[in-house]
């Protein structure tokens, strides 16, 4: 056995038990309740790369959450990977359907994962994938084979838009000056066939209100009379889509990008059963544009989607009643090369545009990012395809994801570097919902995978 996979045999119960006790903090960055909490993990993670082994670990503080920064510096002649991550989580509700506790992480086999996976908010997104890095920094140091220089900068605003990170970057391009950036916070196809991440989504994420009257009405008394806001909501979301399921917003496909032929004859090679894709979600069919695969709708096809939609009575029971206002919140994953305030512009005036008579409408825009696509002729992600090949026994397939990391294409801008994108979850793993887990499996391949991609970067660099 190698010195990787001996230490990762030694130590694996360990790895193991110190992401339990991050996965206990509940960082929840949408909801302010939980704000020391979010302060105290960070606290969590610096203590952490101490003892992995760098030289130099500080808190920065922002407007907003820290940012965790620590780096070793071996020498000036030897490139540097900059790992981002982020400690924040998700809110978990709805709760009734977690069957533990999402802060209560436990072990438990399933038929994807049978060597068990940890469930707990925040075991994939990003928990326990940023701490497979910090793990293999560890690994590295101790086995004296780090063999390039390393900077970690982790956030705790990622489920919230990035807001201070941006402002952080700004402020450090020196401070955060790397030769490639490396992350995993996405996925791969499966635990037999590794994938790379190659694109991710753009976003666009407003919400609307929609007023009518400026009282809640009995609906016998007013009802057919005056506009419903909630009728009228209703009627305006679904003219966001024509029938063939494409988003109606005039200019709204101006810019993107259409693949070759031959770049959709590629993609359409990476293993895919629609049926075990239908049966793993309980439905009877797929839905959406017409003209593209279920892999092309969720990866190089801009979407549109309600998130949220509430107003009116939804209590126990029937109450009578016209509610004077009604609201959703909507999300637009956008593909290079849509401009995310370009877009959020063009829904607002269409928006706009198409209420009636009767209510009026406002519109908030949220946050947003820009999409973002790795090229795959750069040594980053040849050194990553080595180090999964090794690992994993068969070569990683590029792959684009219809997730975001709106921080990535701002790393691009502002410290013009190139991010590989080497996740190690699966679609499986519940992100964002109850019952989110990662398998152990995964956790420890990461460990195992990530110093190859040290390695492999630093040979291909001389
Ligand atoms: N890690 C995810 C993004 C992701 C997951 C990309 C899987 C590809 C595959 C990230 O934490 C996330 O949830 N991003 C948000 C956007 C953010 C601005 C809230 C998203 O994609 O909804
Ligand atoms: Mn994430
Ligand atoms: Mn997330």
């Amino acid at each position: 056995m190698n010195t990787i996979k001996s230490y990762v045999e030694t130590h694996k119960n360990r790895f193991i038990d110190e992401l339990i006790e991050l996965l206990k903090i509940p960082s929840i960055s949408a909801d302010p309740a939980y704000t020391q909490d979010v302060i105290d993990t960070s606290a969590v993670i610096k203590t952490s790369l101490e003892k992995a082994g760098c030289d130099h670990v500080e808190i920065c503080e922002t407007p907003g959450y820290p940012i965790v920064y620590g780096h070793k510096h071996i020498s000036d002649d030897l490139p540097t990977v900059l790992v981002y991550g982020h400690y924040d989580v998700q809110p978990p509700d709805p709760l009734e359907l977690w069957e533990s506790g999402p802060f209560e992480p436990i072990i438990k086999k399933t038929e994807i994962h049978p060597e068990g996976a940890i469930f707990a908010r925040g075991s994939c997104d990003d928990k326990g994938q940023m701490y497979m890095h910090v793990k293999a920094l560890e690994l590295m140091n101790a086995t004296n084979q780090l063999p390039c220089n390393v900077k970690f900068m982790i956030e705790g605003e990622e489920e919230v838009g990035s807001e201070s990170l941006a402002w952080f970057v700004e402020r450090n391009q020196e401070k955060l000056a790397n030769d490639v950036i490396l992350i995993s916070d996405t996925g791969m196809i499966s635990n037999t066939q590794p994938s790379i991440t190659t694109g991710l989504r753009g976003l666009s994420y407003v919400e609307v209100e929609v007023t009518g009257p400026n009282r809640d009405l009995h609906s016998g008394l007013y009802g057919g009379a005056v506009a419903n806001p909630i009728n009228i909501l209703a009627k305006m979301i679904a003219s966001l889509h024509d029938e063939n399921n494409r988003i109606t917003i005039p200019g709204f496909y101006d810019k993107v990008e259409d693949l070759s032929t031959e770049e959709r004859a590629e993609m359409a090679k990476a293993p895919f059963s629609l049926e075990e894709y239908k049966n793993a979600l309980d439905i009877d069919s797929v839905y959406g544009e017409a003209g593209y695969t279920t892999n092309e709708r969720n990866s190089i096809r801009p979407t549109l989607d309600v998130n949220g939609i509430w107003g009116g009575y939804t209590g126990e029971g029937a109450k009578t009643v016209i509610a004077s206002k009604a609201y959703a919140k909507i999300s637009m994953r956008l593909v290079p090369n849509q401009e995310w305030k370009e877009i959020t512009e063009l829904f607002k005036t269409h928006f706009e545009n198409i209420a009636p008579k009767g209510v009026t409408v406002k519109v908030t825009p949220h946050h947003g990012g820009q999409g973002y696509v790795t090229p795959i002729d750069n040594i980053g992600y040849q050194a990553a395809s080595k180090a999964y090949e090794e690992t994993f026994g068969v070569p990683a397939i590029p792959q684009r994801s219809g997730g975001s990391i709106p921080i990535v294409s701002l790393f691009e801008k502002e410290l013009k570097s190139k991010t590989i994108l080497m996740g190690f979850g699966l679609n499986s793993d519940a992100i964002h919902s109850p019952n989110e887990h990662f398998g152990i499996f995964n956790y420890l391949k990461g460990i195992e995978t990530i110093p190859l991609f040290y390695k492999y970067y630093t040979e291909l660099s001389k």
